[in-house]
C-alpha cells in the first residue's frame, strides 16, 4: 500500500490531497480546496502575483486541512507529488516551495508532475473504488484554459501529440467570449450554463425550417442554424483554431450590440458558440478514433466539464464499440490536487527502491516549468 501527498498551485486553485493506491485501486484519503474566484473577478480573469500572494496565506491550511481529513501523519506518507508545471511561475513556486520543504523537513521523495499529465489521470479516479487502469492505446482530448490538443499514450507516461491548436485554447475561447457578452468571470461555465438553458427551453422549437435564417435573426427562439464557423473541422489534421471563431462572435456582436441587453439572445449566442466549438472537438476527435482505433478515449482539463462536450462525445464514441469512453468525475475536471496525486501514485508505484531514492534530492532542486510539454 502507498499513500501520497499531492500539492497543485498552478493557476488560482490552492490544492491538496491525500491519495492511497492498493491493489489497483486509488482511493482519496482526503482533500482540502481554496479558490480564489472572488479574489480574481473584479479583474475578469487571474493576476499571477496576487494568486501568488494567496497560495502563500493557503497554502498551509489546505496541506493541514487535507492531512486532516485523511487522518495520516507524515511519517505513513510515502511519497509527495507536485505540479511542476505548465502553470503561472508565482503561483507554481509556492506550491513546489511548500512541497519542497515538506519533503525535506519528511525525507520523503519528491516527483514534479505535469498539470496535463494530471488532468488525463484524473480519469482514473473514481468513487466507486473500481481499479484504475487503461486500455491502451488512449486517445487523450485535453481542453483546458491554456491547452487544446489530442495525445495518444501507447503505454502510460508516454504521449504522442498528434495536435493542437494554433492560436487560443478551446476554455479561452470560452472566457473571451464570456467577456464579450459582459458575463461575470469565471465565463467558461457561465457560457455553458447560458447555453445549455437555451438549448433546453427552447428545444422544442428547433426544426429545420429555421435554417435559412441570416445572423441577425440568431435572436429568435429555437433558430437551428449555424451562425459561426467550425475552423479547421474539415482539414485533414487534428490541429484546431479558435481564433478566427471568436472574432466572428466579436463582429456578429458589433452588429447586434443593441441585443445584447436582451438575455435570450444571450442565451442563443452562448449556445451557437457551444455548438460550435464542441462540432470541432467531436470531430477532430472521431477522425483521430478512426486513425488510431484507441481503446480507451479519455478528455482531460477544466472544459471537459462541459455537459455538451460529454453528451456528444458519448454519442460519438457509441459508433465505435471497441473504445470505451472515459470522462472524470466533474469535481476532478477542473484544477485539483487529487488528479496530481494519481499521476504520481501511478508514476511512483512503478519505481524501484533505488529509483525512488532518488527522487530525494528534488526536495532542493525541483523548480517549476510555465511551458513544460507532456511529450518531454
Ligand atoms: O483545467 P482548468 O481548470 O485550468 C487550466 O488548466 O487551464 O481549465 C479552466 C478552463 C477555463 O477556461 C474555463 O472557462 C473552462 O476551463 N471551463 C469550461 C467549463 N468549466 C470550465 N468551459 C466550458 N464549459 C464548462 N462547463
Ligand atoms: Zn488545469
Amino acid at each position: 500500500m502507498l499513500k501520497l501527498l499531492a500539492i497543485e498551485t498552478s493557476c488560482d486553485e490552492t490544492a491538496a490531497a491525500v491519495l492511497q493506491y492498493e491493489d489497483g485501486i486509488i482511493r482519496v484519503l482526503g482533500e482540502a480546496v481554496s479558490s480564489q474566484i472572488a479574489l480574481h473577478a473584479p479583474y475578469g480573469g487571474v493576476v499571477p502575483n496576487l494568486a501568488a500572494r494567496e497560495h502563500v496565506a493557503n497554502i498551509v491550511p489546505i496541506v493541514e486541512s487535507a492531512l486532516t481529513h485523511a487522518a495520516v501523519t507524515p511519517s505513513t506518507i510515502d511519497c509527495i507529488a507536485v505540479t511542476q508545471g505548465p502553470g503561472l511561475i508565482p503561483a507554481l513556486l509556492i506550491g513546489a516551495t511548500a512541497a519542497k520543504t515538506l519533503a525535506l523537513v519528511w525525507d520523503k521523495p519528491l516527483i514534479g508532475i505535469n498539470h496535463l499529465e494530471g488532468h488525463i489521470y484524473a480519469n482514473l479516479v473514481s468513487d466507486k473504488n473500481q481499479a484504475a487502469d487503461f486500455q491502451f492505446p488512449v486517445l487523450a482530448l485535453i481542453v483546458s484554459g491554456g491547452h487544446t490538443q489530442l495525445v495518444l499514450m501507447r503505454d502510460h507516461f508516454q504521449y504522442e501529440l498528434l495536435g493542437e491548436t494554433e492560436d487560443d485554447a478551446a476554455g479561452e475561447a470560452f472566457d473571451k467570449v464570456a467577456k464579450m457578452l459582459g458575463l461575470p468571470y469565471p465565463g467558461g461555465p457561465e457560457v455553458a450554463r447560458r447555453a445549455d438553458e437555451f438549448r433546453n427551453s427552447n428545444f422544442k422549437f428547433q426544426v429545420s425550417s429555421f435554417k435559412n435564417k441570416s445572423p441577425s435573426e440568431l435572436q429568435a427562439p429555437g433558430s437551428k442554424f449555424q451562425a459561426f464557423p467550425r475552423p479547421m473541422l474539415d482539414s485533414d489534421n487534428y490541429r484546431f483554431s479558435f481564433s478566427g471563431l471568436k472574432t466572428a462572435v466579436l463582429y456578429f456582436l458589433k452588429k447586434n450590440e443593441a441585443k445584447l441587453s436582451d438575455e435570450t439572445f444571450v442565451g442563443a449566442v452562448c449556445h451557437e458558440f457551444q455548438e460550435a466549438v464542441v462540432d470541432t472537438l467531436v470531430g477532430k476527435t472521431e477522425r483521430a478514433i478512426q486513425a488510431f482505433q484507441p481503446k480507451t478515449l479519455v478528455i482531460a482539463g477544466g472544459v471537459s466539464a462541459n455537459k455538451r462536450l460529454r453528451e456528444r462525445i458519448e454519442a460519438m464514441v457509441e459508433h465505435y464499440p471497441d473504445c470505451t469512453f472515459r470522462m472524470p468525475e466533474f469535481k476532478y475536471s477542473l484544477d485539483n490536487a487529487v488528479m496530481i496525486g494519481a499521476a504520481g501514485l501511478l508514476r511512483y508505484a512503478r519505481l524501484s527502491e533505488t529509483e525512488r531514492e532518488q527522487l530525494k534530492p528534488n526536495a532542493t532542486t525541483l523548480e517549476p516549468h510555465a511551458h513544460w510539454p507532456l511529450t518531454s
